[in-house]
């Protein structure tokens, strides 16, 4: 067997996952959920998610991988053979994520050129993005060359190079936000949207406030998909687990929190904040953000320079995707990487497409009333990722027991302070709300009841 490489420092460790789980979920995705599903509601049941229901998970699955030194598919059946059903369900989240991540991939790239070329007037127009993703050819375009760019990376085996670049990059992106939603944040109105954001109130709280932000967490967090249980298995022993969740979680949850502070008041300044336009879904980013670089000083050159870190952002987390795809597949078939790469490209035009045609020509094909790519979302976030995380909690808290998570989180410097939170999340409270959740969700989504 190989040997396995090690991340040489802690931070080492905690950029790399972070550097993963920082992507298009944070800036993209958690902003559109947050405005939909209730505002500071939405943003205060994520955080409590976050750091009772994610750290514990976080914690189990970096552990299971820093314990067994291997990725999930290995890393479950080592523990218990009968198991092993669990790496299989976490390998096929990501095949269903990586197609649709790339098309929206796709729109970052466009708007890069649409800034870059300076058509931010157009951009800020309310129907480009709709006129753009109902074309046929343009959006599936783009959305192969970010697959062309992923795969070409993966396939040379050049990511440490992007890695390094986007590392970089990074807290420049941190900054920009900052700026932009500084920027946002003096515009008339805006302070109506802060508060939408920001303050909590039980008339925005429904059942689908808390589905919308469990599905969110995984996703932004890359959990319940066997990631950090690989990201794990490549970190060493005397490397503090507990303090590297804590930071991760901070690290994801501030840029997500800085994405909606962006973008969530600017609804508000900009199209009055009504229920559709906070309702709007997937294009909220890309509706929203041009308007505030029209009406912005030097907002063409600050536009550009965003989307080429989104694009960045993305690439990295889309990179990790096909990473995982093409590993678990070389393990089992033992394929040669190239033809491994070629086959998850092939796989991955052929899904996204449709997700891609499911907002033009396609729109009249849905699943429970979501579209296309809507359904993709909802059938790895708010179905599989459910499942999988019922599952490791009941294997950790039952089967293995929480005994061999807590050994290994304490194995560094003999402490665990969440250790108490982390057993009863894991045996009762995370496998309860679970259940709850993805029954009522599967209800919500084919009609029974309406949460
Ligand atoms: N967490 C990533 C984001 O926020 C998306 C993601 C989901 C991901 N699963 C992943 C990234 C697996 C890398 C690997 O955009």
């Amino acid at each position: 067997m190989s040997q396995r490489s090690n991340f040489s420092s802690k931070i080492g460790f905690v950029l790399a996952a972070a550097g993963s789980a920082v992507g298009l979920g944070n800036l993209w995705r958690f902003p559109y959920l947050a405005a939909k599903y209730g505002g500071g509601t939405f943003l205060l049941v994520y955080l409590i998610l976050a750091v009772t229901f994610g750290f514990s998970l976080m914690i189990a699955e970096i552990a299971i991988g820093r314990k067994t030194g291997l990725s999930a598919i290995g890393a479950f059946k080592k523990l218990d053979k009968r198991f092993g059903f669990l790496g299989v369900l976490a390998a096929i989240i990501p095949i269903i994520i990586f197609p649709y991540y790339s098309v929206i991939g796709g729109w970052v790239i466009k708007y890069f050129v649409t800034f870059v070329t300076g058509n931010v007037q157009a951009a800020a127009d309310d129907a480009y993005f709709n006129n753009f993703i109902g074309t046929t050819g343009e959006p599936i375009g783009w959305f192969c060359l970010f697959i062309a760019f992923t795969s070409i990376i993966v396939l040379l085996g050049v990511e440490k190079g992007i890695e390094t670049v986007s590392k970089f990059m990074m807290p420049v992106l941190v900054v920009l936000t900052v700026i932009i939603a500084g920027y946002g944040l003096t515009v008339d109105g805006a302070v109506d949207g802060l508060i939408y954001y920001v303050k909590p109130s039980m008339e925005n709280f429904s059942g689908m406030t808390v589905i919308a932000a469990m599905g969110q967490l995984f996703y932004s967090m890359s959990l319940a998909m066997g990631i950090m249980i690989t990201y794990g298995s490549y970190m060493k022993k005397d490397n503090n687990l507990e303090s590297s969740v804590r930071q991760i979680e901070v690290f994801d949850t501030g840029i997500a929190f800085m994405a909606g502070l962006m973008i969530i008041p600017a609804v508000f300044a900009f199209s009055g904040g009504t229920a559709e336009q906070l309702g709007q879904g997937p294009g909220l980013m890309f509706v929203m953000l041009p308007k505030v670089f029209n009406s912005m000083p030097m907002g063409g050159a600050i536009g550009t320079l965003f989307f080429i870190l989104v694009f960045f952002a993305a690439l990295t987390s889309s990179i990790s995707l096909m990473e995982t795809i093409v590993s678990i597949l070389r393990d089992k078939f033992h394929w040669s990487r190239k033809f491994t790469c070629i086959i998850v490209t092939v796989i991955a035009l052929i899904m996204g497409i449709p997700s891609s045609l499911g907002f033009g020509i396609w729109s009249d094909i849905t699943f429970l009333n979501l579209s296309i790519l809507d359904a993709f979302d909802f059938l790895s976030n708010s179905i599989l990722m459910p499942i999988l995380a019922f599952f490791t909690c009941i294997f950790v808290g039952f089967v293995i027991k929480p005994k061999v998570v807590i050994d290994e989180v304490k194995s560094s410097d003999g402490t665990f302070k969440g250790e108490k939170l982390f057993v009863v999340m894991i045996k009762w409270i995370a496998p309860i709300c679970l259940i709850a959740i993805l029954v009522s969700s599967v209800g919500n989504a084919m009609g029974w009841w309406t949460i």
